[in-house]
């Protein structure tokens, strides 16, 4: 297992020289500028993983940042880390409904080092993707600065405060102004911690700016933009040396440009390289190309490089066509996506991401708005490679407040700051495609709100000319202020949030604005979801209720879909949520259900809705579930979503009937009466089928046809009593070092096999080898014990662990018990991995 190039402390009169020469150094800044070839002799940048080795303590302790200050004390975790998570939930937690109840408050963090001989001269800074909120940072006791958003990145300079051997930073983290948010934030240091080491001489962090203006399938033209930094005392010269690297590591193109950088100074360099039929970045084939940015010293020494994926391809925003990547029209399926990962709390496992990412693409999206914050990097990474463009979000408020201690208190001093970086750390990822500045904004309907607005779109056209701006607006028709034309017609593209929410909007969507603004382009930022927790399907007894709730959920999203499906002016659909979340909640309930997936990823019957929509290969989902023991003869009304044109449905073998749709419905070509394909002859307009059955026990099976061809059938069985756990892992190995997560799926079910619908048995897993349970989730907005203990009750029948790797490789079994019940188990390799290289633990505490 690696752990990183090894920093080598030393010789005690090695250290005992270099503290001196250290001290020299920071008297007298030229003294800094030693050739590069005579003090390196690593690579010449480090990046280090800062993560591991910290200690935490919640409240506020006096003097914390001194380096002297005893933390024996406190706790000792890794990150990233959220306390909230942790719990308990308490119905008057300060954050309400809004957090999820869960506890928030101040925290510190604490991480000591050591600097090794090797750093002299060095430049060393640290950077944090997120610190949930109003952090402060110091190093040595010197304050570093305070950022008070917590979704932002940042970074700061350690060079002038480091000294030889031990030096301790402390972060102090202020979650306690509650409420500040709409949904669950998670509270800590909830992503990663980088140490970056490089030349006084180097790229700048998030300087690189890469764009591909011209791309055809015959040639494409790389543009560059490298900001160089010279800390140094005195000018430094070199080249400039970018190469385009393909994912085979094959060099394509390279370009090298002189340069002169004046002391403590910066200068901003611009090239370009052309390549011949470059392989496009496309929702269907994300290829990814590598811009490797070298600094080079008149001797021919590697000063500094950096390394940025990117890749190449063309969009266009149509105000007839709608999204154009490539040349080729691309409807946005999108759905909503908090920051948040269920059970995880904040601190998001890219694992986890990866499996929600990809069960959304089966399920047909091929688009993300990060609402309503910026994600964490490694979110958008994932978002590269596997082809799902982004709509990239800034805020949730400007200046008007929605919460009391919301962005609106942070906006005058810091909008500016925090957006440029945001836009800096993010413009060169190929699946963001557009940004959004903001969502269900004040100024929208506000006077002078345009103005906020103005300043907004200046500062984003100035880091990225090259994308679109939204905002996703919930008031374009509202009686209680229309947002206003003055406000619309400063975005590149109008965003609705809910287009069908006022009036006769209902039927009509965005048509009206459609006639009276033929150049406006338009997207749905926002939209109703396919609602439902998953498996529940109450059925009033009180015959004056006409339907219960799973057979009336999908009708708004069905009647949207047909007007964004049919209208390529309109770009595509962003639906709230992809996956459930915590937060905006009323107690008993903790989290959201809104999502398609729930807590742990899940998918309800909703999920089925869209992908009957947003996929071709043939699919049926049935549903309720048929296990109705007392409902004996009486009726249980019956759905399928399907992507195929007709279903029959039979219970028990015997035939109950054949249902049909076709969406959108052909018209005739050529001649009256002919149809280019075997006309369907629908039996409804919905886009769902419905059978009331009356319930016996037994099987009830659905077989879909396409052209009168049997495509895919589908089955929903009675349940017997519960018999028995099934127990399987999404994967069979996991990288050791990496963090690497599993997610291993719980079933409770019958003799047979079938997953027993209400069953809420208490499982309890164990896991031998070298991995940890971290979290045991069952999607239960109610549930409200602790996910960080190794039993959960049931939900609807089933649960989810997340077992995570640690660094040591091996065989990992994972056990499921519970009273009365067959166990089950799964086994799971650690093989060796390739973990970032680490900021080694040193200095002690
Ligand atoms: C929207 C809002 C989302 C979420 C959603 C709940 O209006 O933009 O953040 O609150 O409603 O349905």
């Amino acid at each position: 297992m690696t752990h990183g190039r090894r920093i080598n402390p030393g010789t005690p009169r090695r250290r005992l020289l270099a503290r001196r020469w250290f001290a020299a150094c920071l008297g007298m800044l030229a003294a800094w500028a030693v050739p590069v070839a005579a003090q390196e002799t690593g690579p010449a940048r480090q990046r280090l993983l800062a993560d591991y080795g910290w200690t935490f303590t919640r409240g506020d302790p006096q003097r914390a940042q001194e380096p002297s200050f005893d933390d024996s004390g406190w706790r000792r975790l890794d990150l990233p880390h959220d306390w909230s998570i942790e719990g308990p939930y308490d119905s008057a937690a300060a954050t309400g409904g809004g957090g999820g109840y869960l506890p928030t408050g101040i925290g510190w963090y604490r991480r000591a080092f050591e600097v090794p001989d090797a750093w002299a001269g060095r430049s060393v800074s640290v950077e944090f993707d997120g610190v949930f909120e109003r952090s402060d940072v110091w190093v040595n006791g010197h304050h570093l600065g305070h950022r008070p958003y917590g979704y932002i990145g940042f970074r700061y300079d350690l060079t002038p405060h480091l000294v030889a051997g031990r030096n301790v930073i402390a972060v102090r983290v202020d979650n306690s102004h509650q409420p500040n948010s709409r949904w669950y934030t998670g509270s800590g240091i909830y992503r990663h911690v980088w140490l970056t080491v490089t030349d006084p001489l180097h790229l700048a962090r998030w300087g690189t700016f890469v764009t591909t203006p011209e791309v055809d399938s015959a040639r494409a033209v790389v543009d560059v933009r490298a900001r160089v930094v010279n800390r140094d005392g005195s000018e430094r010269r070199g080249s400039l040396r970018s190469a385009v690297v393909d994912a085979a590591g094959r060099e394509l193109a390279r370009v090298q440009s002189p340069f002169a950088v004046a002391a403590g100074s910066e200068a901003e360099l611009h090239q370009e390289l052309a390549l011949r039929r470059p392989a496009l970045w496309s929702v269907a084939s994300p290829v990814l190309h590598e811009l490797r940015t070298t600094l080079v010293d008149p001797e021919g020494n590697v000063v500094d490089e950096t390394s940025t994926p990117f890749g190449i391809r063309r969009i266009a925003f149509d105000a007839d066509l709608g999204f154009v990547l490539n040349g080729e029209r691309v409807k946005m399926l999108g759905v909503n996506l908090h920051h948040g990962g269920g059970p995880l709390g904040a601190a998001v496992p890219e694992d986890v991401w990866e499996r929600r990412l990809r069960l959304l693409q089966r399920m047909g999206a091929n688009a993300v708005r990060t609402a309503h914050n910026p994600p964490a990097p490694e979110f958008l990474d994932l978002c590269d490679r596997l082809g799902l463009l982004v709509m990239n979000e800034a805020f949730d408020e400007w200046t008007h407040g929605k919460v009391e201690h919301g962005y609106h208190v942070h906006f005058d001093e810091w909008h500016e700051r925090d957006l440029a970086d945001f836009l800096r750390r993010d413009r060169n990822h190929p699946s963001v495609v557009i940004w959004s500045l903001g969502n269900e904004i004040g100024e929208q309907h506000a006077p002078g709100g345009d103005e906020v607005l103005r300043e907004l779109v200046e500062i984003a056209r100035r880091e990225d000319p090259t994308r679109p701006v939204t905002t996703g607006n919930d008031h374009i028709y509202a009686d209680d202020g229309a947002t206003t034309e003055a406000f619309l017609g400063l975005l590149d593209i109008v965003g609705y949030n809910y287009v069908d929410r006022w009036h006769e909007r209902r039927e009509l969507f965005a048509w009206p604005d459609r006639v009276d603004h033929p150049d406006w382009k338009f997207i749905g930022t926002e939209s109703v979801v396919v609602w439902g927790t998953r498996g529940e399907y109450a059925i009033p007894d009180d015959s004056a209720r006409v339907r219960p709730f799973y057979t009336a959920t999908m009708i708004r999203p069905e009647q949207l879909w047909k007007f964004v499906a049919v209208n390529d002016w309109f770009m595509g659909d962003f639906m709230w949520t992809g996956v459930d979340y915590l937060g905006e909640s009323r107690w008993p309930r903790k989290s959201s259900t809104s999502g398609v997936l729930d807590l742990v990823g899940f998918p309800d019957d909703g999920y089925f809705f869209y992908r009957s929509r947003w996929t071709d290969e043939p699919m049926l989902h049935l549903f309720p579930h048929w296990s109705w023991k007392g409902r004996e003869g009486r009726f249980v009304p019956v759905l399928a979503y399907t992507n195929v044109d007709a279903v029959e449905l039979w219970l028990n073998d015997r035939f109950i009937g054949e249902k049909r749709l076709e969406f959108p419905r052909q018209g005739t070509s050529g001649a009256w009466n002919r149809y280019e394909t075997p006309p369907v002859f629908p039996t409804t307009a919905d886009l769902h089928l419905t059978w009331d059955v009356p319930y016996e026990p037994g099987v009830l099976r659905a077989v879909g046809k396409r052209g009168g061809e049997v495509v895919v059938t589908e089955e929903v069985r009675t349940a017997g009593p519960a018999a028995a756990l099934r127990v399987q892992a999404d994967r069979t190995a996991i990288a050791a070092g990496e963090r690497a997560v599993a997610h291993v799926e719980v079933a409770v079910v019958d003799a047979s096999g079938t997953v027993v619908p209400d069953a809420e048995d208490l499982v309890q897993l164990d896991v031998e080898g070298p991995a940890r349970l971290i979290a045991v989730g069952n999607g239960d907005p109610e549930d409200h014990s602790s996910y960080r203990v190794p039993r959960r009750r049931a939900f609807h029948g089933l649960l989810l662990g997340f077992v995570q790797s640690t660094d040591e490789t091996g065989r990992v079994r994972v056990t499921a018990t519970a009273k009365g019940l067959a166990p089950a188990s799964v086994e799971l390799d650690v093989v060796p991995g390739a973990p970032a290289d680490r900021l080694p633990a040193g200095g002690g505490s």
